[in-house]
């Protein structure tokens, strides 16, 4: 990403808000005789504003940062810039929740200052005050994050993004930047180098810090987080390098059903993800507390340009998982845009959302390593009443409109489907408005691929990248029986396929909101054998 050039496209985005706001959007309004516009309080009922998913109150979003669970609560924090809904000098904007599915807007926590925007990264208990930052017996919460000095890069200078950290010894409401800083000085002439994601390595009694650089992965440690050494590269010439990498993650799991412990590295990388623009890859291997060492298996799938992709879909991106999660979870939340359109879509008061938080495991499948990702179970609390779908035949589609006590199209639902050897077809989930507008997310069985299809959803006037063509993702699953599980926001879908085993995350904008849903099939005669449907309460009141 060339921030410069985010920075620049600024006036022209200024120049389409005010238009938006001229031609009647929900931004704030001149009011006859005065040249003072009227203050608008967020609702969270504009148009396209998500129901069940984290968004900031106004202005701009992108990457989730921060997240570490401390004390009771979730904390997020996220790239932000207060003063406009396009991309500009970052802070780290600020929400905490209990439960994953409800959200409190705290102030913002990190703004930029002499050394720079606040751009992404990481924070972490320091349970044993390494740092000396704790207070009163209390461990600190500590905050590593990549400065990045606008004025170097203005000037053409190739030194302008080191790491950083702050601290908070009040449960994270006010923080405090290290006077040491920056923690990692530029090497000189490093552009990107950013996004410090650091761990707690318990067996090596070491803190390591995982930054993307250029076109690899950098490993970094320290005793105290305040003085660093590099440990080692990984990269070249291993997955996607259609763009920089960016916003890395590092953490052991232990593979389901076994007590084979292994490592994920996630990287993001922007551009260069198979359906266009920003996504996230990931490798499987083992870090001995220097090295990250490919799995054999999983090295041969890496080689050539080739990657292994953590959602089909073209909207998460920058994902990453919380630090110290309790019941040794491991939860995954993205930023549910993309690098291709995210400045431009059609929204007024803010931009950009989270998407919902994801529970990650390992499954090992005829020696073949797998990421699966699955809604958290705290969803359910957002579950009121429920359709329950018998054995049917879906030839024609099945049209739940109506029939159903769901007044919108804010739902969960679940179905399994048999598939015989020899169909041949597609279904899957639709919705769509009196407009003549619809969205469709399923299962094609001709390719064995999951797509989303946006191409008739509503505006894609924005971008001509937005609905060039249908998103899909090979299927990854031997089962008989096809399984989807679809949450549906006002402007999101996202799918859990075969019990997580596919996943895919994509975003629209109806001119007005879907309100009809139906179960389509184009083709052949799916069975559908059980499905579950449930209405999702709003977080937003
Ligand atoms: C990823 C990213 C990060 C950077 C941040 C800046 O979306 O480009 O690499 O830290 O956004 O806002």
């Amino acid at each position: 990403m060339k921030f410069f050039q985010k920075s620049k496209s600024y006036l022209l985005f200024v120049f389409i808000g005010f238009l938006f706001a001229a031609c009647g959007g929900n931004e704030p309004k001149q009011s006859a005789g005065t040249q003072q516009p009227t203050k608008v309080v967020p609702n969270y009922h504009e148009q396209h504003r998500p129901q069940f998913h984290y968004s900031p109150p106004t202005k701009w979003t992108n990457d989730p940062n921060g997240m570490v669970y401390f004390d009771g609560e979730y904390h997020l924090f996220y790239q932000h810039y207060p003063d406009s809904t396009v991309w500009g000098p970052m802070h780290w904007g600020h929400a905490v929740s209990k439960d994953l599915v409800h959200w409190e807007n705290l102030p913002i926590a990190l703004y930029p200052d002499s050394l720079g925007y606040i751009f992404s990264g990481s924070a972490v208990v320091d349970w044993k005050n390494t740092t000396g930052f704790g207070k009163d017996g209390q461990p600190p919460l500590v905050a590593m994050f990549t400065y990045h000095y606008m004025p170097g890069e203005k000037a053409g200078k190739s030194d302008y993004q080191s790491q950083a950290i702050a601290y908070s010894t009040d449960r994270g409401r006010t923080w405090t930047k290290y006077e040491g800083n920056p923690v990692i000085p530029n090497p000189g002439n490093v552009k990107d180098i950013r996004d410090p994601k650091v761990i707690w390595d318990d067996a090596r009694n070491q803190w390591v810090v995982a930054l993307a650089v250029g076109q690899h992965i950098e490993f970094w440690n320290s005793k105290d987080m305040k003085s660093w050494s590099k440990l080692s590269e990984f990269g070249d010439g291993l997955g996607a390098h259609g763009g920089v990498w960016e916003c890395p993650d590092l953490f052991p799991i232990t593979v389901e059903g076994t007590k084979e412990k292994m490592w994920v590295l996630i990287v993001n990388l922007n551009p260069g993800q198979p359906n266009g623009g920003s996504g996230t890859q990931y490798f499987i291997g083992k870090f001995d507390g220097k090295n990250f060492n490919l799995d054999p298996g999983f090295a041969k799938k890496v080689q050539g340009g080739n990657a292994v992709w953590l959602d089909g879909g073209k909207d998460n991106y920058a994902g990453v998982t919380w630090s110290d999660a309790p019941d040794g979870r491991r939860l995954f939340l993205g930023w549910m845009s993309n690098w291709e359109y995210s400045q431009a879509v059609p929204t007024v008061l803010w931009r950009n959302a989270m998407t919902i938080p994801w529970s990650l495991s390992l499954h090992k499948t005829q020696g073949e390593y797998h990421l699966f990702g699955e809604p958290v179970q705290e969803l359910q609390a957002l579950r009121g009443t429920h359709v329950d779908l018998s054995k049917s035949n879906i030839r024609g589609g099945l049209d739940l409109t109506g029939q159903l006590d769901i007044s919108t199209t804010l739902s969960e639902i679940e179905l399994e489907f048999a598939k015989p050897d020899d169909y041949k077809g597609s279904f899957g989930v639709m919705v769509s408005n009196k407009k003549g507008e619809s969205y469709r997310i399923g299962y094609n069985a001709t390719t064995n691929q999951f797509f989303s299809d946006r191409l008739k959803a509503g505006d894609s006037s924005f971008s001509a990248e937005f609905a060039k063509q249908q998103s899909t993702i090979n299927r990854f699953s031997n089962a008989k029986t096809v399984k989807l599980h679809v949450f549906l926001d006002v402007a999101s879908a996202e799918l859990f396929a075969d019990n997580g085993a596919n996943m895919m995350t994509e975003t629209f904008f109806p001119s007005e909101d879907y309100t009809q849903l139906k179960i389509f099939s184009d083709g052949g005669n799916p069975e559908l054998l059980e499905g579950k449907i449930y209405q999702l309460m709003g977080i937003w009141k």
